[in-house]
């Protein structure tokens, strides 16, 4: 068994570079146990050299060029930290790669849009290209996926993989804050981005279930075939309808494969109060997997922040310095399986539908014969108090129906005098 230390690069000193820097130190002795061999960091890139990180830099070689790092001959693994789609990010890894050397990333929006690109240039050289940071930050979900269900037909994957959405959404049902509002709170605590647009609009967690989608089902990592809605639209309102109706309003990503073919979608759904992901609050990650042999698996905890995130990216560098290495998506990337995706209209499934209408006599029967005539039968009406003339709530719940159905009766239901304003439409997620 080799000795010599396994020689790293860090690109990117931020929340988790800092964090990687940190965790080697704090816990060198049981990492190089499981190891095998001490992991020592030799090189870093930042784009400034004076700020303070927390962490000392002393002894290592400092490079203004991220990409260069990829060229030192004394690294044997760069671990990518900076983020983004392109370069640096992008030159880092592929020169890297290019140059014989493994590689651990965090970046899931690199993965999401070049993954499959990458994976098939990292296994013609031999190298590993490890990415546990990346989805669902501490929460060792890759490898239980690629390696731990491994037996398993995966017929489903669900998790809440944003924590700032999942912040918000909790605030809002806690203290009963409308979206802005517990927005601009999350910013203050430093749980949002200053612009939380890649969050908040569900983008995050697309990139996320992308990957997810491609290790559960073995298929190329597809983004662009994710449906993606976010959660600016709910409304304070519907987070305490939900819970009358005994549901709560999760941001879910769910991936399922059928004999069809496999959907990938990002949304707001009601989800049972009962299920244990209705109970993943505040800025804790969750990822269920179903397979065919082992049920259902639940798998909870930080989704992000320095701790669980270096967690993660140290657990790679265990990996590759034992020479534990798997194909980047659990099978080579030549024997993926070409599945067809599934449009979000075919999607099948119940809804709850929020209206505000003039309380009215014939409003409703005409709400309900728009729906009859496109075959999507109720399971329950709602109308909030009485007030003649006035606008008033009624919520209602279908049975499972086409979404195709559902969106062409919703047109013709917004277009009905009674109605005052855009409809709140949301999924009922069944399990
Ligand atoms: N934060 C989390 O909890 C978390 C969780 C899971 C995954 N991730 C992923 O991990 C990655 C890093 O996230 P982070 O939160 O640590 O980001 P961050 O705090 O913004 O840090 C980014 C780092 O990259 C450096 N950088 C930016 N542009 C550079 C360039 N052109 N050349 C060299 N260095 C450059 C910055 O340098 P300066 O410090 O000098 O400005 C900074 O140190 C991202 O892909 C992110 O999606 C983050």
């Amino acid at each position: 068994m080799t000795t010599r230390p396994l020689s790293v690069a860090i690109a990117g000193l931020g929340t988790v570079g800092a964090g990687v820097l940190t965790v080697l130190r704090e816990n060198a002795g049981i990492i190089a146990a499981r190891a095998g061999r001490p992991i020592a960091v030799t090189a870093v890139s930042a784009r400034d050299r004076t700020r303070d990180r927390g962490v000392s830099l002393d002894g290592l070689r400092w490079y203004e060029d991220a990409a260069a790092l990829a060229n030192d001959p004394g690294v044997d693994v760069v671990v990518e930290l900076i983020g983004g789609t392109e370069e640096p990010a992008r030159a880092l890894v592929e020169g890297a790669i290019a140059a014989g050397k493994s590689v651990v990333t965090a970046n899931k929006a690199l993965l999401a849009i070049h993954g499959a690109a990458l994976a098939e240039a990292a296994e013609a050289k031999g190298v590993a290209l490890a990415f546990e940071a990346a989805v669902a930050g501490g929460i060792p979900a890759i490898k239980a996926l690629r390696e731990g269900l491994a037996a398993n037909e995966i017929t489903r994957v669900t998790g809440i993989l944003n924590g700032t959405c999942n912040y918000i959404l909790t605030q809002m049902r806690e203290r009963g804050r409308e979206f802005a509002e517990a927005l601009a709170e999350a910013q203050k605590l430093g749980y949002a981005e200053a612009d939380p647009t890649f969050d908040v609009e569900g983008i995050d967690q697309a990139h996320k279930l992308a990957i997810l989608a491609a290790l559960a089902f073995g298929r190329p990592v597809d983004f662009p075939a994710v449906h993606v809605e976010g959660i600016r639209q709910v409304s304070a309102l519907d987070i305490k309808l939900a819970e009358e109706l005994g549901y709560r309003i999760k941001l879910l990503g769910i991936a399922d494969r059928s004999e069809a073919g496999v959907s990938a979608r990002v949304h707001p759904c009601m989800v049972p109060a009962s299920h244990p992901i209705a109970r993943v609050d505040g800025v804790f990650n969750a990822v269920v997997a179903e397979g065919d042999h082992v049920g259902r698996v639940v798998l909870e905890g930080r989704g992000a922040g320095a701790g669980p995130t270096a967690s993660a990216v140290v657990a790679d560098l265990i990996d590759i310095a034992r020479g534990r290495t798997t194909p980047v998506w659990g099978v080579a990337s030549g024997d993926l399986a070409k599945l067809p995706n599934l449009p979000m209209t075919s999607h099948y499934g119940a809804y709850y539908l929020r209206l505000m209408v003039v309380d009215r006599p014939g409003v409703i029967a005409d709400v309900t014969g728009v729906l009859r005539d496109h075959g999507v039968s109720l399971e329950s009406m709602i109308q909030r108090g009485r007030s003649p003339g006035e606008a008033v709530a009624v919520v209602l719940t279908t049975h499972d129906c086409e979404e195709s159905a559902m969106r062409a009766a919703l047109a013709r239901i917004e277009a009905l005098d009674a109605v005052l304003e855009k409809p709140a439409l949301i999924r009922i997620e069944s399990f």
